[in-house]
């Protein structure tokens, strides 16, 4: 059992002489560590002061709280006096051996094409990864009987019927136009996570991430899309980029087109990314279809707009010459860390 005014005082002198001999920020961790860490002795002493006798207890109690707060004042001292350096080891230092951390590369092409878009006057605005079927599918002219809707391709919450992880960011373009109440002119822009129930392989991963643009106005033409979409890649690969448009279908928009962008590898000489034609294929697109507007509460008779939806995984794949979209979900260093 403690002696209590014996032992109280005994800690007092060991701890005002052992402070006296501190030298570094680590020998005055070291003594915090031996008197006031929550091992140490006094808290030890504190924690002993019910087991004291009754008419000792008060007495031993205050006398400890007293060292406790001189102590703690000596301590403040002498960590002024080495420097006010934190004296605290440094809990990360060991795991530094493996270098600096840093950005995924999907989160650096997420800041990359918010960035270029954002200057060229698009709000960047985020919808929820768990959608509303309405807006994922119906408000974007999508039928009932549209083979997207189909449970092998998107994941509905068997909880819920009503929503669906999103199987694309275009839902976000009625969802933000009538959230904010935008009208037009406007330009809007979606970067974010997408989900597909899909069997994953080299091209193919159930989530991915796609970026989705919208433009409405008056006189917004094919024309200024297509100037838009190169102004957007030629910044992105940071070098000129022309691009084509292919007919194609897709229900929100009219006509819809498929967009290749000329390869920014091997300026159009053919190698093995554009598989020797010149061309990459990068994102659908469209003129923004009546039904959508006036979804969004926006006159069709009045304003038209375009649209276009790429996959951002496919832009970093492209960018870095990455072979299999399944390392960009594998948080494995030895990948990732060429990145940084
Ligand atoms: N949402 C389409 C997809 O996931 C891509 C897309 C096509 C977006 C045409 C658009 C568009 O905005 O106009 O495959």
């Amino acid at each position: 059992m403690i002696e209590a005014p014996d032992t109280i005082q005994r800690i007092e002198k060991d701890a005002k002489a052992q402070l006296e001999a501190v030298q570094t920020a680590g020998d005055l961790e070291a003594w915090r560590v031996s008197y006031l860490g929550r091992k140490g002795a006094v808290p030890l002493f504190l924690r002993g002061v019910k087991d004291l006798p009754l008419d000792q207890r008060a007495h031993a109690g205050a006398a400890a709280n007293a060292l406790r707060e001189e102590l703690e004042a000596a301590f403040g001292r002498k960590q002024n006096e080495l420097g006010g350096e934190t004296t605290h080891e440094d809990p990360i230092g060991k795991y530094r051996e493996g270098g600096e951390g840093h950005l995924h590369p999907l989160t650096l092409a997420i800041r990359r094409i918010s960035n270029i878009l954002s200057a060229m006057g698009f709000l960047i605005v985020e919808g929820p990864e768990v959608e509303e079927a309405q807006y994922n599918f119906d408000l974007l002219n999508i039928p009932l009987e549209h083979s997207a809707r189909k449970e092998q391709d998107t994941f509905y919450l068997s909880s819920h019927p009503e929503l669906v992880l999103r199987t694309h960011t275009s839902p976000v373009q009625v969802r933000a136009v009538l959230e904010r109440n935008i009208v037009p002119p406007f330009r809007i822009a979606s970067p974010g996570r997408v989900f597909r129930a899909e069997r994953t392989d080299a091209t193919h991963e159930s989530t991915f991430h796609q970026f989705e643009v919208l433009s409405v106005g008056e006189n917004v033409t094919i024309a200024d899309f297509k100037g838009t979409v190169e102004t957007f890649y030629s910044a992105y690969f940071q070098s000129d980029v022309t691009i084509r448009l292919r007919p194609s279908y897709f229900p929100f928009v009219e006509p819809g087109f498929e967009i290749d962008m000329s390869c920014v590898f091997c300026q159009q000489k053919g190698c093995r990314i554009c598989k020797h034609t010149g061309w990459v294929e990068v994102m659908g697109a469209g003129m923004v279809h009546p039904n959508v507007l006036r979804n969004m509460n926006v006159n069709p008779e009045k304003y038209q707009g375009f649209a276009f939806g790429g996959a951002v995984d496919r832009l970093v794949m492209l960018q870095h010459g990455i072979y299999d979209i399944r390392l960009l979900w594998s948080g494995d260093f030895r990948f990732l860390k060429q990145f940084s």
